[in-house]
């Protein structure tokens, strides 16, 4: 057993809750980001495109400070342990995907703020101003290189929760152990 893993059967609600939002979030942020872009490479600029990069770098910035307590959850709470009789196999590898899955849900949206700092462009919904990410120098040709690794990122993000909702569903249908049930909504 690792040392993370506790004597509980089920993350607590509010590992639960984060869980869900910042997925549904990045469902919403990989399309919209793309069709952003699409529009901003073909010079549309109007107020859909506008209203897409505001809501964008909102929900974006969202999902940082989501990560960041998500992070000091597990560090507090720990993750449940897994069932008896769970291959160890499938437990390291779990552990492995899910570090690399906190990673770039932390790499992308900083990048992302790292960018629109650089750009600059830190205007969101209703006017609202990001703060600016210290140590970040406005310089546009920056911005474009931090804009590319963000971009590559969250399309790898967006491949490895496929794999990730892939894996659950075999585990459930396939090896019949259904983990996904210790992250379910009611628990
Ligand atoms: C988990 C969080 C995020 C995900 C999954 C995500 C995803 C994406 C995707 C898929 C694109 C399109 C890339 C392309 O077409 O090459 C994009 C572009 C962009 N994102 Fe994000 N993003 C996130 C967070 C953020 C944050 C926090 C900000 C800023 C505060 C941000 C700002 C931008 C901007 C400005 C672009 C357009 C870049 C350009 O014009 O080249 N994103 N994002």
């Amino acid at each position: 057993m690792e040392s993370e893993e506790t004597m509980s059967q089920a993350y607590s609600p509010a590992q639960r809750a984060l869980h869900w939002a910042i997925a549904a979030a990045v469902v919403v942020l990989v399309p919209v980001g793309l069709a952003m872009t699409a529009r901003g490479n073909a010079g549309v600029w109007d107020g859909v495109t506008n209203a897409l990069y505001s809501w964008h770098k909102a929900i974006g910035f969202t999902v940082l400070l989501a990560m960041a307590a998500r992070i000091v959850l597990r560090l507090r709470l720990g993750v449940p342990a897994y069932p008896q009789g769970f291959p160890p196999r499938f437990a390291s590898f779990a552990r492995w995907f899910h570090r690399l899955l906190y990673a770039l849900l932390v790499a992308v949206p900083l990048l992302g703020w790292a960018g629109v700092t650089a750009f600059p462009a830190l205007v969101t919904v209703g006017g609202m101003h990001l703060p600016p990410m210290p140590f970040v120098p406005v310089d546009q040709a920056l911005s474009k290189k931090l804009f590319a690794v963000h971009g590559t990122l969250a399309l790898a993000l967006a491949a490895l929760a496929l794999v990730h909702v892939a894996g659950q569903v075999a585990h459930v249908l396939l090896w019949r152990h259904p983990v996904v049930a210790r992250m379910w909504p009611r628990g």
